[in-house]
């Protein structure tokens, strides 16, 4: 959950550190701190809580000299939000700095066995245990550093990425990775940059080495980089290239990361179908289904596993699945699949979807998949990330890294991955026509421009957002395709405004939900011209009955609910399986101008963090 930073090289340190903490703060930022060794060898530890720029304003006019250095932004899983809790930790001698992502689940015991030999703890986290038991084993056996962190290691179980500095070795920085990233860039000096994803580094090197589970990397300047196990056997990871641009990465103008998402959707779109669909727009050509192409045709089920917002789009995968392809699918939490012995068949394909591709459920949920023998399928966007290293192919969405902390142009990426997927696999299968087929292929081309159609939408919407401040409650109903935009609008305004809102499936509401229904409550109803419009016009009617406020979205050019909505937004027309593209459009900006006029930090919002790599 947490951002991890590291340097060692001929530069100055700090603000190398500082920047790539401020590059990975949406991973959490409850407190932030840095460790540094300076040119005479002492190694200075600072730390504050709250952002990485009250990190910056505590650090002003302290040494932070020095061109070795770790640096950590929190998102606390034992122990509050605190400057003493805040990494990094250091151990009793202040030989030793650590930072660490994840969670230790044996501390308590390694905690008790330490203090039963004298050793004393300052903070309440898990962590620590870890820096204090690295120098326990280095005293007692009369080990260097790498072999302290080996045995140790050996004695611990969770999921980590730390990284290690030793005041004796100022040159030598040590991680290790276990269920949590972390990425090694080779820079062109024999220098290293170390972080939880590529985004800190990119500005520096695109040559990058992803730790394996079970690595451990020892970086000395002017050496190659050595990656060995707690066995202290050598692994050889593969060196790889990045391609991340400083545009994508700043906010380019826009007050907020999510605005510059939400507004950056046409061209992702565009980015994920490139070279996917062919310059005539009637042909998908997915490699993965090409090299994989008995497995995916011949699947008796798909099973897709995913959480939040990549859930929300694996419930409009299963609808374009079984409608395109006739596969019946199950969607599952991937938190709720991992635990619940579920039945996976050998001829089964579990696709998992998460934009980070570090999502601790989703990984488990994929083990267990594997174990049982199915082929796993990964719909990623982070390159490299665990969850594309996991799983036997797969498609990345290539929508550019998504920093605001509420997912939006990851789950139209998603969205678009999956047509394309079951549009390939329809095709193979024989169970759409050809002419069908092309039609839906012509019309996935010309989403992106008619997203920026319902991008204009915007102005409206922030005029309309001061209307919904005040309230405490919001219901989002809609129905086939557009369920899941319900839930992923009543998520979006939740996430970032901390108004309570529930997505519903418009004709369900009268079986409880309508219950809560008064002027106070907006009721967003997603209304589009499709086989379920009179349906949802008879939902919208039912609202209105009980004197509920009603914000529409609409097909263009509707005049029927016109008549009977306070609001009406109007949107593109396209057809039913891909309303998903231009429905979640309003609602991204709806939740967004809530939030703003409500004078939320849209970006991090509280408790949250954008990549959740604990259980
Ligand atoms: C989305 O706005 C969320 N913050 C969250 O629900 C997210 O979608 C979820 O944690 C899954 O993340 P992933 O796609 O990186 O696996
Ligand atoms: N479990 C550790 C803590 O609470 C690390 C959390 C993180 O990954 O930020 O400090």
């Amino acid at each position: 959950m947490c951002g991890i930073v590291g340097y060692l090289g001929r530069d100055e340190a700090y603000p190398i550190l500082i920047k790539g903490l401020k590059r990975l703060e949406y991973r959490g930022y409850d407190s932030a701190g840095v460790a540094l060794i300076d040119g005479q060898g002492e190694l200075n530890v600072y730390k504050a809580k709250g952002k990485v720029s009250d990190l910056e304003t505590y650090c002003e006019g302290k040494d932070t000299s020095g061109s070795i250095g770790i640096a950590h932004t929190r998102w606390a899983t034992h122990g509050e939000p605190s400057a003493t809790n805040a990494h990094p930790h250091y151990s009793a001698s202040g030989r030793l700095a650590l930072i660490h992502n994840g969670i230790i689940e044996n501390y308590a015991t390694i905690k008790e066995n330490l203090q039963s030999l004298g050793v004393s703890f300052r903070s309440a986290t898990d962590t620590e245990v870890l820096v204090q038991l690295i120098e326990h084993i280095q005293k007692s056996n009369d080990l260097d550093l790498l072999g302290a962190v080996q045995v140790a290691l050996h004695q611990v179980i969770g999921a980590y990425a730390i990284a290690i500095l030793d005041r004796e070795h100022p040159d030598t920085l040590i991680c290790a990775r276990q269920s949590s990233p972390l990425v090694v860039g080779l820079g062109g000096d024999g220098d290293f940059y170390l972080a939880s994803d590529a985004s800190p580094i990119a500005e520096y090197t695109d040559k990058v080495v992803y730790l394996n589970d079970g690595d451990i990397a020892v970086m000395q300047l002017g050496h190659d980089l050595q990656v060995v196990n707690i066995d202290n056997e050598e692994q050889h990871p593969k060196v790889r290239q990045i391609d991340i641009t400083l545009g994508q990465l700043e906010k380019g103008g826009y007050p907020y990361f999510m605005l510059k998402e939400i507004f950056e959707q046409p061209g992702c779109i565009r980015d994920c179908m490139r070279g996917r669909i062919n310059v005539d727009a009637d042909r998908i050509t997915l490699s993965a289904v090409i090299d994989y192409r008995e497995k995916l045709v011949a699947a008796r089920r798909i099973i897709i596993v995913a959480c939040g917002t990549s859930w929300h789009a694996g419930l409009i995968g299963k609808q374009l699945f079984e409608s395109l392809c006739r596969i019946p699918v199950e969607v599952e939490y991937a938190s709720e699949f991992r635990y619940r012995e579920p039945v996976i068949f050998p001829d089964d394909v579990v696709i998992a979807i998460s934009q980070s591709g570090e999502t601790a459920d989703t990984l488990a949920a994929i083990e267990l998949a594997r174990k049982s023998g199915a082929f796993v399928f990964g719909v990623c966007n982070a390159i490299g990330a665990s969850i594309p290293r996991q799983t036997q192919t797969g498609v990345y969405i290539h929508v550019g890294p998504e920093i605001g902390v509420a997912s939006t142009k990851a789950f139209t990426g998603q969205v678009t991955v999956l047509s394309m997927l079951a549009l390939c696999l329809a095709n193979e299968r024989r169970t759409i026509d050809g002419a069908r087929y092309k039609e839906l292929v012509a019309e996935l081309t010309r989403i992106p421009e008619k997203m920026e159609q319902a991008l204009k939408t915007n102005e409206q919407i922030e005029r309309l957002a001061p209307i919904f401040t005040y309230a405490r409650n919001c219901l989002y109903l809609g129905r086939g395709y557009n369920y899941p935009v319900a839930l992923e609008g009543a998520l979006k305004l939740k996430e970032i405004s901390y108004i309570h809102a529930e997505g519903y499936p418009a004709a369900e509401m009268k079986h409880g939900p309508i219950a809560l229904i008064d002027s106070e409550m907006p009721v967003f109803v997603i209304a589009t011209r499709d086989k379920l419009y009179d349906k949802v016009i008879s939902n919208i009617q039912e609202v209105r009955a009980r004197g509920g406020r009603v914000t529409a979205l609409v097909t263009e050019g509707d005049e029927r609910i016109r008549q009977f909505a306070d609001h009406v937004i109007e949107l593109p027309d396209t057809v039913e399986c891909f309303q998903p593209l231009m429905a979640a459009i309003p609602l991204q900006l709806l939740a967004y101008h809530i939030a703003v006029c409500k004078g939320k930090d849209v970006d991090r919002p509280r408790n949250l963090a954008k990549s959740v790599t604990v259980e």
